[in-house]
């Protein structure tokens, strides 16, 4: 599936009452990201630990892998505690208020609970009066099948200022006797606010795909209707992450590298018009394979799987913030993020920056011209 590319500079910005009582004169707006942030638990597993709890060893897990550490969720941690954390984080970057948000996608394999959705829960903690919510499951594509849909609602006109926020709590789904699985993962959240722009700036493309033939390569069988929990379910462990982890690597390396390839095609750029790339941070060797292929310079890529393993769908917004922590992005840069996932689900998005400062300043327009927008201080 693809995303339609940047659309032509749109007729000035209007401020609306959510999704549902949108209105025509926003549609051509183009979908910018001009607020970020993360929360990752203090409590960090090294390799050192797991040595601990299975048979395996530190030289074994960074060769195969890259990862040395990863944060675990504490007592009191959740999902939803994270994720909040992360969207205030990206609101005050965005200097908005969470009641100027229209929309709360929170993408997630491991939800507080099955009901209510956790992006309710943030809507509320954050005092979101006006927002629509709902989470989303493309396990670790999530986050790319979020920004695909929330570049969507804009380009749409269904909303001006979307919450995109990726929160996984992996780790309460590990089977900690399970060598092959419970190296991999760690706890985080991260988030983003997408606004509405009528730069040729923010998500150009999105390229989505999915593959549910090959379900049962990564799975977490009980807990769901098929197979509701029981004292069989909680005995056999099937509540915890299941994976053949040599098949899901050769279809990551396929699904990554060709949707990035599509998502560039698509956006009318090459991989030398990269100002970097922001993989899904699974396996340092599928991260190095899709490299190859694409044909990326190393400081091309951001990495940082060696510290926090993979956090599922909060992995490429925690990277992304990561880099941001050291380095900065320039008006007119282009960024590739690329993931795959449970499911199979694959993603590629391809970005260019956009003028922040400019958003805001036509937003503080717009309330000139006498529209009703509440943007915080
Ligand atoms: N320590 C030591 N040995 C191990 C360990 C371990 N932690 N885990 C597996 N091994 C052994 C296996 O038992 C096997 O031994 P054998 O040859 O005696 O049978 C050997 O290592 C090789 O096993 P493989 O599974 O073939 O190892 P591989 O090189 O494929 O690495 C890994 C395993 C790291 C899991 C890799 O396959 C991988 O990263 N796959 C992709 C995983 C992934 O990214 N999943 C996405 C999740 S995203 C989401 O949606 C949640």
């Amino acid at each position: 599936m693809e995303g339609r590319e940047a659309a032509p500079k749109a007729s000035g910005l209007e401020v609306g009452d959510g999704v549902a009582s949108e209105e025509k004169a926003y549609m051509d707006c183009n979908a910018a990201i001009t607020g970020w942030g993360w929360y990752c638990p203090s409590q960090v597993l090294t390799n050192q630990d797991i040595e601990k709890l299975v048979d395996t060893d530190d030289a074994w897990i960074q060769s195969r892998t890259g990862i040395r550490e990863r944060r675990i969720a504490g007592p009191g941690e959740t999902t939803s505690s994270m994720s909040i954390s992360a969207a205030r984080q990206a609101l005050e970057e965005a200097e908005l208020a969470a009641s100027d948000l229209d929309l709360i996608i929170c993408t997630t394999t491991t939800p507080d609970h099955l009901l209510p959705a956790t992006a309710c829960l943030i809507q509320h903690h954050l005092g979101a009066d006006r927002a629509a919510a709902f989470d989303l499951n493309a396990a670790c594509s999530g986050f790319l099948y979020g920004l695909a849909t929330a570049s969507q609602f804009i380009q749409g006109g269904g909303a001006k200022r979307i919450l995109l926020v990726a929160g996984e709590t992996l780790t309460r789904f590990v089977n900690w006797e399970d060598r092959s699985t419970c190296i991999l993962f760690g706890d985080g959240a991260a988030a983003v606010v997408l606004e509405a722009t009528t730069q040729s700036a923010g998500v150009l493309s999105t390229v989505l795909g999915s593959r549910g033939d090959v379900e049962q390569m990564l799975s977490i069988e009980a807990g769901g209707s098929a197979r509701p929990a029981s004292t069989d379910t909680i005995a056999e462990k099937a509540h915890c992450i299941r994976m053949h982890g040599s098949e899901v690597f050769k279809l990551a390396v396929r699904s990554m590298a060709q949707s990035a390839q599509e998502a560039l095609a698509k956006a009318g750029l090459s991989a030398r018009d990269l100002r970097v790339v922001i993989p899904h941070q699974a396996n340092q060797r599928i991260i190095t394979a899709t490299q190859g292929v694409l044909g990326l310079s190393n400081d091309q890529m951001f990495i940082n799987i060696d510290r926090f393993g993979n956090t599922g769908s909060s992995s490429i917004p925690i990277a992304l913030c990561d880099f941001m922590q050291t380095n900065s992005l320039d008006v007119g840069d282009h960024l590739l993020t690329v993931a795959f996932g449970g499911g199979l689900t694959w993603g590629a998005a391809v970005l260019r920056w956009a003028d922040i400062a400019a958003i805001k300043r036509e937003l503080h327009d717009g309330l000139r011209h006498g529209h009703k927008l509440a943007r915080s201080a």
